[in-house]
């Protein structure tokens, strides 16, 4: 199965999130967040001098190995046959990913290492070969990259960084009550406490969809591991937003939908998403009634079809959030309400739970939305 999705090196180890999801990519051995964290780099106060204390303070990372010793994770040890989360490679691959870091890939020079659950070297790669250069201002970026530096300014880059931890979980985690994951970039990024400069150039809307891509990537790459008819109702929800936001994606129809949704991902995240790009994707998904009808998501087995719906109304309700503040951040005004948003999540109830009558409540706020419109006279 695996030898399908090799084209390129990154997704390979990205689309196996349960085998080693962050694991600090490139040649360079792993050093300590100690070794950044001193004041005169990333542990003082100033532009991207403050990030040490940003992740010590707020970060949700920081924190997410504690997650493994309360009731919840103990409850879902119990049921998956654990002795104990804290040390099962099931979980801290995501929640304590320097565990699973093998000790020649450690740096010999960073004491704290050993110490540490969650490090920046997860999202910015082994750092033994490039903290000495990448203070210098001169040198090229591309060549940091080369010595492990994990890229992360586009869209296409960071969503591979996150989707690793926060879209695919296997069958079991699901059956122990693990909270279940829906990717979406934007807001992932928007919620993580900013230890960067964002650049102006930055577009919540592409960053959006690019996620959305990256999804539907992932959870197909998962399929093919472990099929499934709830998998392939989450596969076509992602498919149908995606066509229905009307931003380019062909459907993926006869290609490999892995590597076509990657390769949509991509040109998404290359090519520039002006404010009427993101205001037609969103009025396009405020229209859309097509999943709501009778005989959508006819290609899903009948039990999970439902599900199907519930998945669409997840990540539609979280569209129109991010392409609405997308608009304001840029300067426009909102198409749609805070109250009438928080009405739609509210009727996104999760796919489990939805039937007939859920759909049709949710239809409701949908059709309220266009008239929440705070701008309109
Ligand atoms: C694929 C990555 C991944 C794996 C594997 C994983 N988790 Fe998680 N877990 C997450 C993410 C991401 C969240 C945050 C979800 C959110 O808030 O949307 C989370 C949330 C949780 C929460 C809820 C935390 C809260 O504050 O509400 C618990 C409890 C939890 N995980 C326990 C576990 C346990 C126990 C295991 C192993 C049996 C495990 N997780 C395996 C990624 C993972
Ligand atoms: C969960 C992922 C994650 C972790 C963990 C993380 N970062 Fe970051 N960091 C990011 C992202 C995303 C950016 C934005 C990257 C960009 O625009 O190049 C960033 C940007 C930065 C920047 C600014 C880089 C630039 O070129 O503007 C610095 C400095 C930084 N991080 C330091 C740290 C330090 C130090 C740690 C550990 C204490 C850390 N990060 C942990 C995700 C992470
Ligand atoms: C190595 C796995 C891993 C990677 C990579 C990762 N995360 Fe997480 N993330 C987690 C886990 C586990 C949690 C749950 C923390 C807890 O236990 O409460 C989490 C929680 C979060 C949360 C708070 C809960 C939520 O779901 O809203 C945000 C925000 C977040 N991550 C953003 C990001 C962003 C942005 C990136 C990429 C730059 C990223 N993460 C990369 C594992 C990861």
């Amino acid at each position: 199965m695996r030898g399908g999705f090799q084209f390129i090196a990154a997704v390979v180890s990205l689309c196996f999130p349960q085998a080693a999801p962050a694991e600090p990519a490139g040649a360079s051995r792993v050093l300590g967040s100690g070794s950044c964290a001193t004041s005169g780099c990333h542990g003082g106060a100033g532009p991207n001098r403050g990030a040490y204390h940003i992740w010590k303070r707020a970060d949700p990372h920081f924190k997410a190995s504690a997650t493994l010793t309360n009731g919840q994770s103990k409850a879902m040890a119990r049921k998956l046959g654990i002795a104990s989360a804290a040390e099962s490679a099931s979980c801290t691959v995501c929640h304590a990913p320097m565990r699973n870091v093998e000790p020649a890939l450690f740096a010999p020079s960073g004491k704290d290492q050993a110490q540490e659950d969650f490090s920046c070297a997860n999202c910015h790669g082994g750092a033994e070969d490039w903290i000495l250069s990448h203070t210098r201002p001169e040198y090229p970026r591309a060549a940091l990259v080369k010595l492990g530096m994990r890229p992360l300014e586009s869209a296409y880059q960071r969503a591979n960084s996150c989707v690793a931890c926060h879209q695919n979980l296997s069958d079991d985690l699901v059956k122990a009550n693990h909270p279940p994951l829906i990717f979406e970039l934007d807001g992932l990024l928007v919620e993580q406490p900013k230890h960067w400069r964002e650049d102006k150039e930055f577009s919540h809307a592409k960053t959006w969809l690019v996620g959305q891509a990256v999804a539907l990537r992932e959870t197909a790459a998962q399929a093919a591991r472990e099929p499934g008819d709830r998998r392939n109702a989450e596969i076509e929800a992602i498919k149908e937003l995606l066509s229905a936001s009307a931003t380019g994606w062909d459907g993926g129809a006869g290609a490999d939908l892995v590597r076509a949704a990657d390769d949509f991902a991509r040109r998404i995240s290359d090519a520039p998403m002006t404010s009427a790009q993101a205001r037609s994707a969103l009025d396009r998904l405020m229209g859309n009634r097509k999943p709501f009808e009778i005989g959508a998501f006819g290609t899903v087995a009948d039990e999970y079809r439902m599900w199907a719906v519930g998945y669409y109304a997840e990540r539609v309700a979280l569209a129109i959030d991010r392409l609405n503040q997308s608009l304001v951040l840029s300067g426009q005004k909102a198409v749609v309400a805070e109250e009438a948003l928080d009405g739609l999540f509210k009727a996104a109830k999760p796919p489990k739970c939805f039937d007939a009558d859920v759909a049709e409540h949710f239809v409701r706020k949908l059709d309220g939305l266009a008239k929440s419109n705070p701008g309109a006279e």
